[in-house]
């Protein structure tokens, strides 16, 4: 078996990229990681496509020059809807965004074929998901799904403003699930890597019964069988990886919010500049 030492690489907007970190970190301990959250230029669901297209594409190009990944995780959805082609067209290695994954989980999870999803302003303009669920109906045509969605302003910044569970957040999810809890859902696909960390707000507005499903668990077990695939992984007897995370803006602030909300394998926050 071919060992390869080269370390994946991920980035999202800010804080929202690490629910897939630490999916994948939990799957692939061995694995070397590079993280990076762009959190000066967030949040990116309000922006025109084509200008976060161009944040991608630099994300990523420092990412190959600098670091040499050996894969790409696009851990954004509004970036993986920007820019998902563009990156795996233009770069050498394979890359991974989060949107298929995440409409595979809800597919499997969903009991009664009615499923909502929820996003950035710019992910649902995007038509993304609404295309995905239309392939995945292709290939289960006697099952369909009906999917509704509805976009989230405002959810990403109490994310990184460390604000969850506040009255605030509790009320304008009151206002933005609205069409999602008159929809009758039983499954709710979180479309933003932001929103795991919302979900005890959210699961109190739709209701317990609505399942929860994020993208996070599927994104690593699709970047763990393209390494197996592709002869890319690393050697298991090496021993654990190492997890290096870089932000575009305040370092300080990123440590203290991203080690209580990944864990203990961020420590030290690099600064970047592209
Ligand atoms: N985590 C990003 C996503 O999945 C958030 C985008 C933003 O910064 O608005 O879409």
């Amino acid at each position: 078996m071919r060992v390869d030492d080269r370390p994946i690489g991920m980035f999202d907007s800010g804080f929202g990229g690490l629910t897939v970190a630490r999916a994948l970190i939990d799957l692939l301990p061995t694995e070397h990681l590079v993280y990076v959250g762009d959190t000066a230029r967030y949040p990116y669901g309000p922006r025109p496509l084509d200008e976060v297209r161009e944040f991608a594409r630099e994300i990523a190009t420092h990412l190959v020059e600098r670091f040499e990944v050996k894969l790409l995780i696009v851990a954004c959805n509004t970036a993986a809807a920007a820019a998902l082609e563009v990156l795996q067209d233009g770069l050498a290695i394979p890359v991974v965004g989060v949107i298929e994954p995440g409409v595979r989980a809800a597919v499997s999870a969903t009991r009664k074929g009615r499923v909502g999803v929820i996003g950035t302003v710019g992910t649902m303009a995007s038509g993304a998901y609404q295309r995905a669920f239309e392939v995945a109906n292709q290939a289960i045509p006697m099952n369909e799904i009906d999917v509704v969605c509805a976009a989230c302003p405002g959810f990403v910044e109490f994310v990184e403003r460390d604000e969850t569970t506040s009255d605030q957040v509790h009320v304008l999810a009151e206002r933005l699930l609205a069409p999602i809890r008159e929809a009758k859902v039983d499954t709710l696909l979180l479309g933003c890597t932001h929103y795991p960390f919302l979900a005890r707000t959210i699961s109190d507005v739709v209701g317990r019964d609505v399942v929860l499903v994020s993208s996070a668990d599927e994104t690593a077990f699709e970047v763990r069988s393209l390494l197996m695939a592709t002869d890319f992984a690393r050697d298991p007897r090496a021993g654990p990886g190492s997890h290096r995370f870089l932000s575009s803006g305040d370092g300080g602030w990123f440590r203290r919010l991203g080690r209580r909300l990944l864990g203990p394998e961020l420590d030290v926050v690099e600064a970047v500049q592209w």
